[in-house]
């Protein structure tokens, strides 16, 4: 019975770790994305928006780097919505499509990301910051290492996790309270925090 236990968590982290890989292989190109959604403001220039093709203004704003512009994108900026209004889209479609929108069209490789604003690693992250309540169980949050806490939410994927931690899920703050964590960030966190509780051993 404990060995048949153990080889259940052991498949159930493999298995999410494919759902994971798997959710983040289709992903639109920046052409895609801009022309999808960000056109709607980009096109005509709606409340000061850059304009796609407006050289003097992309250079402005590039001037600090594309990393830079990934984090404002993503985080929002003035009265451009976060994600461009699309919390779905993800880190690496918004860095393509501000690739595309920098060069006006012309990124060189359009698959390629450009820029990933993200600067910490999952465990840093957990470690230096997600402890304050996932330590020791604050309001009801499920404990690092303890996998019978994490067991139930397992079911809604690790899609579904993450989506929990960017938009918030009862007493958990949206990005954990921290608006400028990216997507990434938050996906190495959630995986670090899962991957630990299934793993922990007491010593
Ligand atoms: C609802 C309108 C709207 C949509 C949709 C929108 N933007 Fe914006 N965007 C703006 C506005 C307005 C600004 C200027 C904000 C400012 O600097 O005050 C802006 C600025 C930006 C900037 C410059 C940020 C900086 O640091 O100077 C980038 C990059 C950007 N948008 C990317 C995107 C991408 C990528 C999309 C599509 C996924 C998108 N936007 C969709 C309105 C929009
Ligand atoms: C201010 C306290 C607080 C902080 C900081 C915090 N969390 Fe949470 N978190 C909670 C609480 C409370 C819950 C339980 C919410 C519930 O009842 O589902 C939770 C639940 C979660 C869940 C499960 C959501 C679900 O759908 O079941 C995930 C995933 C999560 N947190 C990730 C994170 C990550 C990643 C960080 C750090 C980047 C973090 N949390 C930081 C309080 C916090």
């Amino acid at each position: 019975m404990r060995v048949h236990g153990r080889w259940m968590v052991v498949s159930t982290v493999a298995a999410l770790s494919l759902a994971v890989s798997s959710a983040w292989a289709a992903e639109k190109t920046g052409r895609e994305v801009v022309e999808q959604t960000c056109v709607a403001c980009h096109a005509s220039g709606k409340d000061g928006a850059p304009k796609i093709g407006d050289v003097p203004a992309w250079t402005q704003r590039s001037k600090l780097g594309l990393a830079k512009l990934t984090e404002s994108a993503i985080a929002g900026i003035g009265k451009m919505p976060a994600h461009g209004g699309q919390p779905n889209l993800s880190d690496l479609e918004m860095s393509r499509a501000i690739a595309f929108m920098v060069s006006f069209g012309k990124a060189v490789d359009p698959s390629k990301p450009y820029a990933t604003p993200t600067s910490s690693t999952g465990e840093q992250l957990v470690q230096g910051h997600c402890v304050a309540c996932h330590g020791d169980g604050k309001d009801g949050a499920p404990r690092l290492n303890d996998f019978s806490a994490w067991k139930p939410r397992l079911q809604k994927g690790m899609d579904g996790l993450l989506r929990s931690a960017i938009t918030g899920h009862k007493a958990m703050p949206a990005r954990s309270g921290m608006a400028n964590l990216s997507d990434t960030d938050l996906k190495n966190a959630v995986t670090y925090m899962v991957v630990q509780s299934a793993t922990y051993k007491a010593k």
